[in-house]
């Protein structure tokens, strides 16, 4: 079986070591050797013996007929799109861990390898190594599923753990992960929730069967997270962490992506580092937890060869994935009921009661000196936003949704 890969970054070149590393066995769950004819990138590597590979001319791979299989590991929208499209059009399985390009194109993608008779396969593009996306299209298919929550990007798992284990800044951990290879090109899309946003959009369509976009979905990333926010978390016996959520009650689909305080007793509390954690929540089967690497050169690259085998194994199927292109409608994000732990500056002794005031009955936390610190009780968005606008005369030092 003859493959093309486009992109020789960290997760490309991952795809060629998992495949030497690993061609016995591979060869075996294939049913065949599975063999890299080309590599599609802008640049050559002459220190590497992957450049007896290289092509720069994508009408290279697509003129071969012999190519059955395209991995894609380039990320971003172009040239990935027209690319994914040449190729299930021309009758080849194309196979990527791009999360942006599934957002954004995934149920059209979907048609197109049907049409067609081949596969589009995406594994590797939500939670790195972790399987989530065949289990959910092949093995939860007896649920009703009605709620996905996840630690869905390992750069600001890492950058949130030892933030809290460490007591470091954000500035200097995200140093440190971008070191790893953890973390996008633009660090924005992971620290401000992007990313989380497009996995947890991708999860939605699929457990839904209907288009979720991206775009719809409230969106807050981990930059305004402190220290002191740390020192919060833990008096509450608590941790902070970046979820992505959907859920689905009556015919109402709510997704969000955003910073939580959760209990130490969360299944997702323990898992730190780079590591994801996907939770699933059917209504027959009960809780289920994914978890593993979610980011990293050969983590991400197992996800890719996966696919590459499941394509072989199906060349000439398509395997059936349920995700039309009918968009749905989300609840609007003020009618969502959530708890809120805020920090305001503590102006006098009388803060309690005007808080109190607005606020009705309110949990205490206690840590900081020269601070006042609150739960409040679970309420709407726009209710809880409409009651801080009532205290703006006071300095709000942070907010941060809790975890029921
Ligand atoms: N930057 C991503 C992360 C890579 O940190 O999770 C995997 O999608």
């Amino acid at each position: 079986m003859k493959v093309a890969l486009l992109g020789y970054g960290t997760v490309g070149s991952g795809v060629v070591e998992v495949i030497n590393s690993n061609s016995d066995s591979i060869e075996k769950r294939a049913g065949k050797p599975i063999e890299i004819k080309y590599v599609l990138d802008l640049r050559d590597f002459p220190n590497d013996p992957v450049n007896e590979l290289i092509v720069h001319d994508i009408n290279v791979i697509l003129e071969d007929d012999e190519v059955e299989i395209v991995a894609e590991a380039m990320g971003g929208i172009n040239p990935a799109y027209k690319f994914a499209k040449s190729c299930l059009e021309n009758g080849k399985s194309y196979v990527t861990s791009n999360k942006e390009l599934v957002a954004l194109h995934g149920a059209e993608l979907l048609e197109i390898a049907r049409k067609n008779n081949v596969n589009f396969l995406f594994e590797a593009s939500v939670g790195g190594g972790i399987p989530i996306i065949r289990p959910l299209n092949q093995s939860i298919t007896a649920d009703e599923i009605y709620e996905i929550t996840g630690i869905l990007n390992g750069t600001t798992n890492y950058i949130l753990s030892k933030m809290k284990d460490e007591g470091r800044s954000f500035d200097d951990v995200l140093k440190e992960a971008q070191d790893l290879g953890y973390a996008e090109k633009n660090p924005a899309a992971d620290v401000e929730g992007y990313d989380a946003c497009r996995k947890i959009a991708i999860l939605a369509s699929l457990a839904f069967g209907e288009h979720v976009n991206f775009e719809d979905i409230p969106t807050e990333g981990i930059t305004k997270i402190t220290k002191e926010d740390m020192i919060y978390a833990e008096k509450m016996n608590c941790v902070i962490k970046l979820l992505g959520t959907c859920q689905k009650q009556d015919e109402n689909v709510f997704a969000r992506v955003s910073p939580m305080l959760i209990s130490k007793t969360h299944p997702l509390a323990m898992v730190n580092d780079v590591f994801n954690a996907i939770l699933v929540k059917g209504n027959m089967v009960g809780d289920l937890m994914f978890y593993g690497k979610g980011a990293g050169k050969l983590p991400t690259a197992s996800a890719v060869v996966a696919d590459i085998v499941d394509a072989a194994k199906h060349s000439g199927t398509n395997i059936m994935t349920i995700w039309n292109r009918e968009k749905v409608e989300l609840k609007a994000r003020g009618d969502v009921r959530v708890g809120y732990f805020v920090r305001v500056a503590k102006v006098d002794e009388g803060i309690k009661s005007r808080i109190e005031e607005i606020f009705g009955e309110v949990r205490e936390v206690e840590a900081i000196n020269n601070e006042y610190a609150f739960i409040t009780r679970v309420m709407k968005e726009k209710h809880f936003e409409q009651k801080l606008e009532a205290l703006r005369e006071i300095e709000v030092l942070s907010k941060i949704r809790v975890q029921e």
